[in-house]
């Protein structure tokens, strides 16, 4: 049992364990002075601290005194968390003028992050990975969802997916696995996108599905890429083999995969920078969960934002997330993404901080156990060094945070 005392600040983000909309996504659930009670991975009370110190079972109960504001560990719900390279060349060409779509004309971009995927063996992925995870730990995330989509052959995005189960196990990050072999067409079927679908569709699904590798599937909707009708027909064949649908949609153009995605049920809509108003309606009316990703577009060095504010005012439930990922977002800090959110969609403070907990965890579908701190819930705490809970917003490019829980056992401090 461990008791935490000394909290200024708890955001609790109780509330239904469903996505947060429009005026409630302001609902932190504020406790000052606070407390929290846990036992093995749960947290089975927290409030104030003097009403917490009522509770007998704290007698029994490790105690920890630490000065801070507590949030529910960040959950980003969208990374491309397993590559073996920074892409410094594509780096250096879009400062000198160069488009995502330029650099992958010039044989950059994602396929450019396949050749060493293939080349490099499982335990290496898997090392690789558990060193990530690390990073993410120590910037208060406690759980991730992690995409294939640099392997883009049988081997190599079964290697992908096997890495993220295999580290899974040596680090206490949680990882939810996501299969995005339809990331781009790769070498083998240029100029073929409707035969590679085919070939992720009868080679490679069955065995996922089989070996239960994947939760989500993805793909990515875009000119260049797939279309929405290739999209739906490829998350229809998904959902078939028992993988929920993700879409990677409206990023650099309105194609339509916004809509796709929503037909087929969509569990989540991300990047919707183009998303119109029809878009949103849809996405209102599914449900599907706007997971935008402001740090791609802050290094892609792009004026426009996703319209968070017109989302948020539609109804659309908003979730925060980094896209950790060597071409346009070699970033895993959720704190830099809540002061983008905050800057440059002009999110509020508490809308940033939700879409970074709860709602995260509603595109993930794990709001049952974690995203917010409640008795019952999973005890994944995240304590900043800070009086006021804006300031986790307001400060940016450092790290403020000083101690991460996962499931009840403390797994960072800062010395
Ligand atoms: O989310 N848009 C597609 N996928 C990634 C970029 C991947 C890459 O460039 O390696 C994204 O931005
Ligand atoms: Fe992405």
């Amino acid at each position: 049992m461990l008791l935490i005392t000394g909290l200024r600040q708890i955001l609790t983000f109780k509330g239904p364990n469903s996505p947060r909309t429009g005026s409630l996504m302001n609902n932190i659930g504020l406790i000052d002075n606070g407390a929290i009670l846990i036992e093995d991975d749960k947290i089975i009370d927290i409030g104030k601290e003097k009403e917490i110190l009522k509770n007998p079972k704290f007698r029994k109960a490790k105690h920890i005194n630490i000065k801070g504001v507590a949030l529910p560990g960040f959950v980003d719900s969208h990374t491309h968390s397993v590559f073996t390279h920074p892409r410094l060349k594509d780096f250096s060409m879009r400062i000198c003028g160069k488009t995502y779509e330029d650099i992958k004309k010039a044989g950059g971009g994602i396929v450019s992050s396949i050749n060493s995927i293939r080349k490099t063996g499982l335990i290496e992925l898997e090392k690789d990975l558990v060193e990530k995870a690390d990073k993410f730990l120590k910037y208060g995330t406690t759980t991730i969802e992690v995409k294939s989509g640099y392997g883009l052959n049988f081997e190599s995005e079964v290697k992908i997916l096997k890495a993220v189960k295999n580290a899974s196990k040596k680090t206490s990050l949680k990882m939810i696995p996501t299969f995005l072999g339809a990331h781009t067409i790769p070498p083998e079927f240029v100029g073929n996108s409707k035969k590679y679908l085919h070939y992720l569709i009868n080679e490679i699904l069955p065995y996922i599905s089989k070996n239960k590798l994947a939760v989500f599937s993805d793909i990515f909707c875009e000119k260049g890429y797939f279309t929405p009708e290739q999209s739906r027909f490829y998350l229809k064949k998904a959902k078939d083999s028992g993988l929920l649908p993700k879409i990677h949609a409206e990023q650099f153009s309105r194609f339509g995969g916004a809509a796709a995605g929503c037909f087929e049920g969509a569990v989540s809509i991300d990047h919707a920078d183009y998303v119109n108003s029809s878009d949103m309606s849809l996405m209102k009316k599914t449900g599907a969960v706007a997971v935008l990703l402001p740090a791609s577009n802050y290094f892609l060095g792009l004026k426009k934002y996703p319209p968070a504010r017109q989302l948020i005012d539609a109804g659309v439930p908003v979730a925060l997330a980094t896209d950790f990922n060597p071409g346009t977002s070699p970033c895993w800090n959720m704190q830099f993404v809540l002061s983008l959110a905050c800057t440059q969609m002009k999110m509020t403070p508490e809308e940033a901080l939700c879409g970074a907990t709860i709602n995260g965890a509603c595109a993930l579908k794990l709001q049952d156990r974690v995203g917010s701190l409640e008795p019952g819930k999973q005890a994944d705490i995240a304590i900043f060094d800070s009086r006021d809970y804006k300031e986790i917003c307001y400060y940016f490019g450092a790290n403020l945070n000083k101690m991460t829980i996962k499931k009840g056992k403390i797994v960072y401090k800062k010395l």
